[in-house]
């Protein structure tokens, strides 16, 4: 048995999401690319390179990975470029696209030979938190004039807009693909331009979405400006597909029952701190109630209070359902708690422990 904390990655289920993207593909032509920001667990993407075209990137850490790690093809994105990151970035990437007209221009002469794009942003989105609202008011995230971007577009073959935010809607997605064309139409199809990536944010593979609505839709788009487009799906390429293994350290009792796991919400959760939202698990159901915490010395390090069939022990086992998004990217070494193992289940059933964390890893965190 795998000691806990462990981060628990199912292939079977990973495949589930795997063919609605390779199914999307297929019936609208658009690329779908992995938003490594997400969820770049390397160890799982043999099989996720089998349905996807690539990887997209923040970072020049995060391209030189997609490009090692997932191969196809490796979009390179950054808010903002360093002068001496550029040549690597470059030399790892398919396409660069730049965040402002700014880095365009000043790495103009550096990416002359290379395929560049622009992130638009079109002033609408579909977040409901203003922390990760792309289209907040004085964003920093992508050009919003289109008299400013067409003096530019000589430059550059295509663009980049991500506007949509945890969206399952597919009515909200068509809206808003309908500003942005009613606002950047003149960009779109102009002669020079190529290619459309439209983010990620659309949570296609969950249950229920309008699969054939939407591929219809980007096929659309596609044949109206003629364009190649692509989508940077992260959350809906990996949801509902791991789990957070944790074992109960404590039990007490102060107006609620209260349980403490070997694992933090801050340290290996962190967005659920970040956004004020519970961890899930399931079942969720039975007569007792607890409160489950994690170990750090945070008065808040709650994962949420679930429902148990009976009470709950010190050695007992619990898991937290749909914890591969931002998780294991964002996963760190406060209060020194112990860093949670990486296992996979394979297709086969039999599960692998691809990664453990030592003492000696967060000695070498820092310094
Ligand atoms: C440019 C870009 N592409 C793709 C994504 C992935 O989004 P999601 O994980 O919600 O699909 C993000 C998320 O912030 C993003 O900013």
């Amino acid at each position: 048995m795998i000691k806990t904390p462990y981060y628990l990655i199912d292939k079977s289920k990973l495949l589930r999401n795997m063919e609605k993207i390779a199914y999307v593909r297929e019936h609208s032509g658009a690329k779908a690319l992995l938003a490594l920001k997400c969820f770049a667990t390397w160890s799982v993407f043999d099989l996720m390179s089998q349905y996807m075209d690539g990887t997209t990137s923040s970072s020049l850490n995060e391209v030189k990975l997609g490009k090692l790690k997932f191969g196809g093809e490796t979009h390179a994105y950054s808010v903002a470029y360093a002068d001496d990151e550029i040549a690597e970035v470059l030399a790892h990437s398919d396409k660069i696209i730049f965040n402002s007209v700014g880095q365009l221009e000043r790495f103009a002469d550096a990416s002359a030979s290379h395929v560049r794009g622009l992130r638009l942003n079109p002033g609408v989105s579909s977040s409901e938190f203003l922390i990760a609202d792309p289209s907040r008011p004085f964003s920093r995230l992508g050009e919003w004039d289109a008299d400013n971007v067409a003096t530019v577009i000589d430059r550059i073959s295509g663009f980049m807009i991500h506007n949509n935010c945890e969206n399952s809607d597919f009515a909200l997605f068509d809206q808003m693909l309908g500003e942005i064309e009613d606002k950047f139409g003149s960009l779109l199809e102009h002669p020079q331009i190529s290619w459309v990536s439209l983010g990620g944010g659309i949570h296609f593979t969950g249950d229920d979405y309008p699969l054939d609505q939407f591929c219809d839709r980007l096929k659309a788009f596609s044949e109206r400006y003629g364009v190649q487009v692509f989508l940077e799906p992260g959350e809906a390429s990996i949801t509902m597909s791991t789990s957070l293994e944790v074992t109960v350290l404590d039990t007490l009792y102060n107006g609620k029952q209260l349980a403490i796991v070997d694992s933090s919400i801050e340290a290996h959760m962190l967005d659920l701190l970040i956004y004020r939202e519970s961890a899930k698990m399931a079942p969720n159901e039975g007569e007792l109630e607890y409160m489950v915490c994690g170990k750090s010395c945070l008065a808040g390090d709650i994962f949420g209070e679930f429902r148990f069939e009976r009470e709950l022990k010190v050695g007992d086992r619990l898991s937290f359902i749909d914890a591969a998004g931002y998780t294991m990217v964002k996963k760190n070494w406060f209060n020194g708690v112990k860093m949670p193992a990486i296992a996979v289940r394979e297709l086969d059933g039999s599960v692998t422990l691809v990664k453990e964390f030592t003492f000696d890893d967060f000695v070498s965190s820092l310094s």
